[in-house]
């Protein structure tokens, strides 16, 4: 089945209230919910009440008190079909039904984990419990009551605000909670369990005290003291960026150990992963750290954002996510570093959003049609829509930005809103007519900009030529022309921007020229001297680049430029080329060549204290081989790109050995452990260090060494990964996965560290140490981290072992997908995107990833997840 944006209609009848009662059992948990429900005119008189269900039971059904007759109804187990109903506008339904939480493995709906009931119901989980209009623009106002055995599930939680509980007979007891403000059901939650608590209190900006409470496995409440203190952060910030409080009593995260996702951000309950909960010094990393920070960030920020303001129907997932996504970033920015936040997003959209942007799952970032929307929760909806809202405000100005953001929660506070309503409150409020840049959310791929420079010395004119074009993705052969903000600079020859007279031929406002045609020929005056181009500066959009530079310019940009940003875009850049460049020279059996430039301004930027050191340390980062992968876009061959890029790896070590090694030295933390950015910096610059010190053959001693002596995961993780990375078959690589493995054996979020990095380790003997470790007594089917950690890892970061020559990293692949399959095809379906990009590669390696693809797809009774991401990979 396919569902178009354009077929959205509002539904007959709307759900007022809701009133759920849970008699909580791990095996038969009876479920009353009790509706009033109100026909939406008179239209819909005599119109059917369809309610969605998802193998359902059902128990009992009753229509203002009185049970329904076999003929009044149809009830299957995804869908109840009421046929006669009163005449009155209003009426009552109760409907029973009972759900298995214990054997729910696909996570979605009601199910058990470790012994906690808990729920997902975003996008459709709702269904799984009752039968309902399960929509996003069906707001009811909620009051729950949960019973359950008191000695195995004590803590009672779900939305809103605690209004009863008390003892029953037989060891059971009960609470009630009632959520005031309406909401669509993907947001309801419960959690029943035995949990330990960390506990704290929030008084917001109008004084009210808010109850703070997260909710772990019991021995681990220290872990949950970084949660709690970012939550209040967040807190803090929305009040302080976007003048938003929070509406409850209480605020309850709960983590979890078996999650399909990051977390989730239903009302005054969000529920998380585990892995984005828990954290201290010996047991997380810090970008853990960041992870948590972010993520509690997010889910918090979506009360205002996705809750008080939600989805008219999914094809607006953006509106929440995108904006979300845009706010937990510069949460971060302002928290940490901007400039290195910046970066790091980058990076991320480039290296998960980009290959979707150009590959077969290519989607709008408001799509307009899907068959199963749980495989819309992607890079392009997040990442891409946050970059489309920073593309807003980049274009409006901060000021006009916060006042379209004023009007967006005045005039939509508690509707089921659409794109259009959002782009309509900024158009309002700066004048301007947004339809052309609209096309961000409704166009597919990834806009390439191509700019040509000519300068003349005498006349002191500069001329660029300036041409966009985007290339066609599945469904959309023709594009039409977007609006883009290229920021950008003209440097020159002392490395300031250059100041102009006069420019005509383009749009220009603070440093941002507006690319709004096909073609524009701007011509600049009052230029006497040859400018370097720093283009897309901050990344103002998230297009391509085709500029015809000399690495020389390109060289002194990455010296020079005032943009950090551009800095160390020039330089990888440089990095890539020149990485791209010796692998086609490796596959010719020439000799690879590198040159000194970029051995010379790793140097150069390695030492500059003038650079924070979480800079300097991306700045030395190579691109990974899947980005140079992705710049090359076909024929690829992972072989060489490895190969190319250790050479590089070793031409950096060599020339700057001493250099890195006193630097390295120097970076030795002797102050107790902080998470906080400096201190994180200081470390990620120091095992960035590491790595390059560690490229040679045998060096494996100052690892082995970082190893044994580590005050903290981050350090200890560092060293473990470049011993496997570098020297798999090493007696040291050998001692320090025994030793891990003795030490954090019993702890299931750091063993999936240790899966982890030996899921990347390279080479054509990666897939018989990956198979082996599914045998591990630590690795489980059935848990989504440990198969993102060890199956993940492995098809999305290990190029050479995973792409083997031989296709048996892909038959490995394909069985596990398959396996995954059976209990969870959410998770089955995002794993199989990690064939997304296999048109890109050799011919050979081309044919045997279709062959796997095609296996999957002729498979029997393939879910509609599963099915759906294989088929369109093929398409
Ligand atoms: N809304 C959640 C978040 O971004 C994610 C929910 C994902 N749901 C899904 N079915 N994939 O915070
Ligand atoms: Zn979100």
């Amino acid at each position: 089945q396919v569902f178009r944006l354009e077929d959205y209609r509002r539904s007959d009848y709307r759900i007022p209230e809701t009133r759920l009662a849970f008699d909580l059992d791990p095996e038969q948990t009876t479920v009353v919910s009790e509706l009033v429900i109100e026909r939406a005119d008179d239209s819909a008189a005599g119109a059917p009440l369809v309610l969605d269900g998802d193998g359902l039971d059902l128990v009992a059904l009753e229509l203002n008190g009185e049970a329904l007759g076999e003929n009044a109804f149809e009830a299957t187990p995804d869908r109840l079909t009421i046929h006669a109903l009163p005449t009155d506008s209003t009426f009552r339904l109760t409907i029973t039904t009972r759900v298995n939480p214990s054997a729910n493995q696909a996570l979605m709906g009601l199910y058990r984990s470790s012994g906690v009931y808990t729920t997902q119901c975003e996008a459709e989980g709702f269904r799984r419990i009752t039968y309902y209009l399960d929509r996003p623009d069906i707001l009811s106002v909620y009051r729950v009551r949960l019973e359950a055995d008191k000695a195995t599930a004590p803590l009672l939680l779900s939305n809103g605000n605690p209004v009863e509980a008390g003892d029953l007979p037989g060891g059971r007891h009960f609470a009630v909670w009632d959520d005031p403000h309406p909401k669509p059901s993907y947001l309801f939650a419960l959690v029943a369990g035995d949990l330990g608590v960390v506990t704290d209190e929030f008084v917001t900006m109008s004084s009210r005290r808010v109850a703070l409470g997260i909710h772990v496995e019991k021995g681990k409440e220290p872990r949950a003291a970084y949660a709690m203190d970012a939550l209040k952060r967040s807190m803090k910030w929305d009040e302080e960026v976007f003048g938003l409080e929070y509406d409850l009593d209480v605020f309850n995260i709960v983590a979890v150990s078996d999650f399909n996702m990051g977390a989730m951000e239903n009302k005054g309950l969000n529920i998380f992963n585990d892995k984005y909960v828990l954290a201290d010094e010996e047991t997380a990393t810090d970008a853990d750290f960041a992870n948590i920070e972010a993520i509690i960030a997010h889910e918090y920020f979506h009360n205002w954002t996705g809750n008080r303001i939600t989805c008219r129907d999914w094809f607006q997932l953006c509106l929440k996510e995108g904006l979300t996504v845009f706010r937990d970033h510069e949460f971060s920015a302002d928290q940490r570093s901007r400039a290195v936040k910046r970066i790091a997003e980058v990076r991320t959209l480039k290296a998960h959003q980009f290959p979707e942007d150009q590959g077969p799952l290519a989607h709008p970032v408001r799509p307009r049609r899907y068959r199963e929307i749980n495989n819309f929760y992607t890079a392009t909806v997040y990442e891409k829509g946050s970059e489309v809202v920073r593309m807003i405000r980049t274009i409006l100005g901060a000021e006009a930005f916060r006042a379209g953001m004023d009007l967006y929660f005045e005039r939509h506070d508690g509707d089921a809103a659409t794109i259009e309503d959002f782009l309509t409150v900024f158009e309002e409020v700066s004048g301007r007519d947004l339809s052309q840049f609209a096309l961000w959310y409704h166009q597919a791929g990834t806009p390439n900009v191509s700019v040509k420079a000519s300068h003349n010395a005498a006349t002191g004119e500069l001329v660029l030529d300036i041409e966009q074009s985007s290339p066609p993705t599945p469904g959309e052969s023709r594009k039409r022309l977007m609006h883009i903000p290229l920021a950008f600079g003209l440097v020159g020859p002392d490395g300031r921007d250059m100041v102009w007279e006069s420019v005509e031929g383009a749009t220009i406002e603070h440093g941002v020229l507006h690319v709004r045609k096909r073609k524009h020929h701007v011509r600049f005056t009052g230029i006497s001297e040859r400018p370097r181009l720093s283009l897309n500066r901050g990344f103002s959009a998230p297009i391509t680049l085709s500029v015809e530079e000399k690495p020389e310019d390109r060289a002194f940009l990455a010296r020079h430029d005032g943009d950090l940003f551009s800095r160390w875009q020039a330089l990888g850049g440089l990095m890539s080329d020149a990485i791209i460049e010796a692998s086609k020279h490796l596959r010719d059996g020439r000799k690879a060549e590198y040159g000194r430039e970029i051995p010379e301004l790793c140097g150069v930027i390695a030492t500059d204290d003038r650079l924070e050191e979480a800079y300097r340390a991306l700045a030395l980062a190579l691109p990974s081989e899947a980005d140079v992968a992705r710049e090359i876009g076909a024929n690829i061959d992972p072989d060489a790109i490895l190969a190319a890029r250790n050479g590089l790896v070793e031409a950096i070590a060599a020339a700057n050995g001493d250099t890195f090694a006193a630097l390295y030295d120097q970076l030795a933390d002797s102050e107790p452990f902080t998470p906080d950015a400096a201190s994180a910096g200081r470390r990620s610059l120091r095992n960035m260090l590491l790595d390059y010190l560690s490229s040679g053959p045998g060096a494996t001693g100052r690892a082995a060494a970082q190893y044994r002596d580590a005050g903290n995961m981050t350090d200890r993780s560092a060293a473990l990964s470049v011993l496997v990375m570098r020297h798999p078959d090493a007696a040291d690589t050998k001692a320090a996965l025994a030793d891990f493995e003795t030490r954090f054996g019993d702890d299931a979020l750091v063993m999936d560290k240790w899966f982890q990095i030996q899921a990347a380790a390279p080479g054509a003997g990666a897939l018989e140490t990956v198979r082996t470790l599914t045998t591990h007594p630590g690795f489980s089917i059935a848990n989504p981290n440990r198969v993102r950690s060890l199956i993940g890892t492995f098809s999305s970061a290990n190029q050479t072992g995973f792409h083997r020559a031989d296709g048996e990293g892909y038959r490995f692949f394909a069985d596990i997908v398959l396996q995954v399959e059976q209990r969870n095809p959410q998770v089955a379906a995002r794993l199989a995107t990690g064939l997304r990009s296999w048109r890109s590669l050799e011919p050979k390696r081309k044919a045997r990833a279709r062959e796997a693809l095609l296996r999957i797809a002729s498979t029997e009774n393939l879910s509609p997840d599963l099915r759906d991401i294989v088929e369109r990979t093929l398409a």
